[in-house]
């Protein structure tokens, strides 16, 4: 299908919004639309001139990729957008540990190289004094993403044991794959609501990105057992709450709650603001950074 073509460079954002809205609406999925707007490069204070982080935030709220821009003339740019798909990994009615599974959708997605995400990652492990944590224990491992980081950022990985959880069969044969050069990292198939009955001991860290908020688990109670049996009490903990979704690939901004159109972030501040005031009360000091993931990072105050 041709892509649509409009002039919205003379109109206020806030117009722009309502015409791409009732637009985009009308199109299929993977359909482009294309509008003229002021080449954002342009310093001319006469006129209001979008700049690319609102077309790009724009993009998002409206369920699109931001395609490359074309340059027009000094004067304009034609801005093109790509209606994303409706269906995401979340939607996949696959079996429940196989949902994240090696040929799922979810495999696809390479979040280290999301700038949002890897940031705040990468600071919280140096805000935790990654080299003095030699017992790390991820839960919700998955394919051993979030190892990789520590194995380029920890200057004596082969001093430091890890330990990786998750229930789906192969996301943990993939993780084992990866690391199998490394007898410092451990993979282990398990439910996390069996945990304290692995008998694993102690650690002096523990991660967890986009995996207690699971509905198959109870995050208050597995956040306080994990505290209270797997943690050392000089230890640290770094949890992600997503604050996103992944839509054909794109992480797009935003909690999506059910029964909820667009994003509603009620369960990710309620669940957040839970577990610091847990870790608080447990002597615990307590930093909340990020964007599309949410970052608790806590480090002990007895240490
Ligand atoms: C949204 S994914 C996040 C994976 C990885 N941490 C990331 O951010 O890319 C959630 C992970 O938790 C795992 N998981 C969910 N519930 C679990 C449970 N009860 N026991 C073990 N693993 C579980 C899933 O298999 C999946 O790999």
């Amino acid at each position: 299908m041709l892509p649509f073509m409009l002039s919205l460079y003379s109109k206020s954002l806030l117009e722009i919004i309502e015409i791409l809205e009732e637009q985009i609406v009308t199109i299929c999925e993977h359909d482009i639309i294309e509008f003229k707007a002021y080449n954002p490069d342009l310093e001319d204070k006469k006129i209001i001139i979008h700049t690319y982080k609102t077309w790009l935030d724009l993009a998002q709220i409206l369920k699109c990729k931001m395609l490359t821009p074309q340059v027009l003339d000094e004067e304009f740019v034609l801005m093109r957008y790509k209606k994303l798909s409706n269906d995401s990994f979340h939607a996949v009615d696959a079996d429940k540990e196989e949902k994240y599974g090696s040929e799922s959708i979810f495999a696809q997605i390479h979040k280290n190289e999301e700038t949002s995400f890897i940031y705040h990652y990468s600071h919280a492990l140096k805000n935790v004094n990654l080299n003095e944590r030699t017992r790390i224990l991820n839960l919700g491992v998955n394919n051993g993403d979030e190892f990789e980081v520590i194995e380029k950022q920890a200057s004596n990985f082969q001093e430091l044991k890890l330990l990786g959880i998750d229930y789906c069969h192969s996301a943990i044969e993939d993780a084992k794959q990866k690391f199998q050069a490394h007898n410092n990292v451990d993979f282990l198939q398990a439910d996390i609501k069996e945990l304290h009955s692995l008998e694993l001991g102690k650690f002096d860290l523990i991660i967890s990105i986009g995996t207690l908020q699971s509905s198959n688990l109870n995050l208050n109670e597995i956040f306080m057992s994990v505290v209270q049996n797997q943690l050392k009490p000089d230890g640290a903990l770094i949890l992600a709450f997503p604050n996103c979704r992944w839509i054909d690939g794109e992480m797009i901004y935003g909690a999506m709650m059910r029964n909820y159109n667009y994003s509603e972030m009620s369960n990710l501040y309620k669940d957040v603001v839970f577990c610091k005031k847990y870790l608080q009360q447990k002597k615990f000091r307590v930093t909340i950074t990020g964007k599309d993931y949410i970052f608790l990072t806590a480090t002990s105050i007895r240490k």
